[in-house]
């Protein structure tokens, strides 16, 4: 574990020293990682720092509002893509295509707003796990893209390529930023795309995005997960008065992980699951039931697609 003061300190002379006069564009996403890194260009190089956040339409409620409150103080350059990624999304159900057409859109946005700031320098969030699983070429469709940027930038600045987890999460306390971040779940760079079965419409956003915040204020607190989520697999029956209607049919889960390559199913309480289908199809009236994943992975993935 490195001393967090100590890393703080060395860091922030080695962005200064690293960037001298220039100016620095970075991608936040407001994960930990990159909000360690931000944090520690702001202090380093103040507002040579060029923050950029791109709001695909797939966040989780209330995320770009929380983003812009946390760092405001920064030059944070806020996009407003959802239509973008919307469009693009339009008619495209296999999982994998629409994991490339988020990755693709995602850098093309980036790219655009990279430009605009004529910042050589690029500064990344970038862990060490990171680098091993991109080396061994596992997990490799994690990276959002996973192509390379066609900005050319003169210098790649990643201050936290030596770091685990772990140490990010100290190094975020120790900076003071709020608790919230330094205990973020994992969210995937696809966003709520790989919550939904299927293709991305507007009104299964809507649905996924209300569910997640549901199970998010249920179970994040009381048990502590390695993450916990809703997805929308698609469409059942149910009743709804006298009439049966067809209503989305929300997934559940939620597991304990030490690194997200193999998981298990959290052993939630009966009394705890029904009150979260009772909440769920109450506030969300489109949904008709509610169902709780208790396959470990493997065989499963944590994320639905
Ligand atoms: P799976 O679903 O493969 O997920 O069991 C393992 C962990 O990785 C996260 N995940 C992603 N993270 N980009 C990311 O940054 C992605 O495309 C992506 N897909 C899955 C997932 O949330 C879990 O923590």
């Amino acid at each position: 574990m490195v001393n967090a003061e100590r890393f703080i300190d060395k860091t922030i002379v080695e962005i200064q020293h690293e960037v001298g006069t220039h100016q620095v564009v970075m991608a936040l996403s407001g994960g930990v990682d990159s909000s360690v890194c931000a944090a520690l260009g702001a202090k380093a190089i103040g507002d040579h720092l060029n923050p950029i956040y791109v709001d695909t339409g797939l966040m989780r409620k209330g995320e770009t509002d929380r983003i812009s409150a946390m760092f405001g103080n920064l030059r944070l350059h806020i996009v407003h893509a959802e239509d973008e990624f919307l469009r693009a999304l339009t008619g495209i159900s296999d999982p994998e295509q629409k994991r490339k057409v988020i990755g693709e859109r995602f850098i093309r946005v980036f790219e655009r707003e990279a430009k605009k700031t004529k910042a050589p320098y690029l500064l990344q969030g970038t862990i060490y796990p990171d680098r091993i699983e991109s080396e061994g070429g596992i997990k490799s469709h994690h990276n959002v893209g996973g192509m390379p940027l066609h900005v050319e930038f003169e210098k790649v600045i990643e201050p936290l390529r030596d770091l685990y987890k772990d140490e990010v999460r100290e190094i975020a306390r120790v900076l003071g930023l709020p608790p919230e971040i330094q205990h973020r779940m994992p969210f995937p760079g696809p966003g709520l795309a790989v919550r939904i079965i299927g293709e991305v419409t507007p009104e299964k956003i809507k649905v996924v995005r209300e569910a997640n915040a549901i199970v998010e204020e249920e179970l994040v607190d009381r048990y502590v997960p390695w993450q916990c989520f809703a997805a929308v697999l698609g469409l059942g029956t149910g009743v709804k008065g006298d009439n049966r209607v067809h209503g989305w049919i929300i997934a559940v889960r939620a597991v304990n992980s030490r690194d997200g390559m193999t998981a298990d199913p959290v052993e939630i309480p009966y009394n705890i699951l029904r009150h979260l289908a009772s909440r769920i199809t109450a506030e969300i009236p489109s949904v008709a039931r509610v169902v709780y994943d208790i396959t470990s992975k493997p065989p499963a993935t944590i994320e639905y697609e």
